[in-house]
């Protein structure tokens, strides 16, 4: 107790004196206007952007990077770190960012890139706008294998404590946000919008992270509302609204060799509305290697018109056709499905279709209530699948359990 008061004793003087001593190079704001860039809309803003972030993470304490009100066409953009004696980069982006249409100009495959940061703010209420409608006709990754990545508006890559808030991201070129390789991120209040029919704009894309938390947010796409991929643990995402997409879905995995294991996931209070699939985990076939899919919940969630709206799926397989010489070597268990309801609009509400090589261990189905809502003659009787899985029942079961 003495420690703490001690401790904002100090931190309440310490803030003060920076007020006092506020400049650009202890602490500060940097405003990108201060270094050329134009919000006319027409303007490439790359070079004041990367100017800024410069001398933002150049700066002692607190640095702010500001993006003013207006609309700024702008680049791709790498803003890296480390930025040794920053303790704290807001980065507040009001306006709107439009970016630019040459898929050309890009040299990777992402739009505006954070990495290498500790202590990330991204507020501000501003818009990413990836202009994707452009981008869409040239994405061939729905139909071979071997295809160009195109850019992602927003990746954040080896940050420590990150916080996204108030942030939207519209019409990405394929996905919108990807978060790689960091520790305590926690986004809220994020709006994530393409059209349903926009190829791979996957909501947010998460892998190799350890505590990530996604909330109050909607997103809406051509494709997975938010993806949850091989080695990650600690995620917790709620109160989302999901739709239109494809849902929330752990994987794909198994399809590379050594992927890590996905650990301790809770997925609560969520709305999922006229998507593909609810709440989903797929593995490829015959997987190079072993890996685990250890502790999900999944907790009161509401279906709205789904299409499959709970699914384990280990034959995954985008493709016309894949190699199935050999099971999926994921292996899932410790799944509870609890208090999911609502409407389907397939007849089979629950698939379970686990892999025939490791069967799913510990899957607990509690209080579902899924009607199928998808065929001619109104309300009929909805079904389960279960293959290579003896799920446990308890409460409530619409479909009736697997025999
Ligand atoms: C970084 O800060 C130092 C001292 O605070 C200053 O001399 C230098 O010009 C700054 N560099 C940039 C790129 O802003
Ligand atoms: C993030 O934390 C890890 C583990 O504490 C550390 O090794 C790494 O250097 C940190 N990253 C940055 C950008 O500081
Ligand atoms: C399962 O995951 C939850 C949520 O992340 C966590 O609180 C709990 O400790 C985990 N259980 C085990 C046995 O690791």
């Amino acid at each position: 107790m003495e420690m703490k008061k001690l401790l904002s004793i100090f931190f309440l003087l310490s803030t003060i004196l920076c007020l006092f001593t506020g400049n650009a190079s202890a602490g500060g704001v940097f405003n990108v206007l201060s270094y050329g860039a134009k919000a006319d809309g027409k303007t490439e803003n790359s070079k004041a952007f990367l100017d800024t972030w410069k001398a933002a993470c150049n700066a002692t304490g607190y640095a702010k990077f500001v993006v003013p009100g207006g609309t700024y066409l702008l680049g791709p953009v790498r803003f890296t770190g480390p930025c040794r004696n920053v303790r704290t980069m807001a980065v507040q982006v009001q306006g709107l960012l439009k970016a630019t249409t040459n898929l050309k100009s890009y040299p990777s495959d992402t739009w505006v890139l954070f990495g290498w940061v500790d202590n990330l703010i991204l507020t501000g209420g501003g818009t990413f706008d990836g202009q994707g409608a452009l981008a869409w006709p040239f994405n061939e990754c729905p139909k071979k294998k071997h295809c160009k990545i195109l850019p992602t508006n927003i990746k954040f890559v080896n940050t420590n404590n990150t916080v996204v808030n108030g942030i939207t991201s519209l019409n990405s070129k394929m996905f919108h946000m990807a978060v790689l390789h960091c520790n305590n991120f926690q986004a809220r209040n994020l709006k994530i919008i393409a059209p349903a029919n926009s190829p791979n704009t996957d909501g947010i894309h998460i892998e190799r992270n350890s505590g990530v938390s996604i909330t109050q947010s909607h997103i809406g796409t051509g494709d997975d509302c938010v993806s949850i991929g091989q080695s990650n643990s600690d995620v917790f995402l709620a109160n989302i609204k999901c739709g239109p997409g494809h849902g929330i879905s752990i994987g794909s995995l198994g399809r590379y060799k050594n992927e890590g294991d996905v650990r301790n996931l809770v997925v609560k209070d969520c709305t999922l509305t006229g998507t593909d699939n609810g709440v989903r985990i797929k593995s490829w076939e015959n997987s190079p290697s072993v890996s685990n899919v250890v502790n999900m919940t999944f907790d009161n969630i509401i279906m709205n018109r789904v299409e499959n709206p709970i699914i384990i799926d280990q034959t995954y397989c985008p493709y016309h056709k894949c190699d199935t010489s050999a099971p999926s070597r994921v292996r899932i268990r410790d799944v509870s499905f609890k208090n999911i309801r609502g409407t389907s609009m397939s007849p089979v509400a629950v698939l379970l279709d686990c892999s025939r090589g490791v069967p799913c261990q510990n899957v607990k189905m509690q209080d579902v209530n899924l009607r199928y809502v998808g065929g001619q003659a109104g309300v009929q009787v909805s079904s389960a699948t279960c293959n290579n899985v003896k799920a446990a029942y308890s409460g409530k079961q619409v479909p009736p359990p697997c025999q």
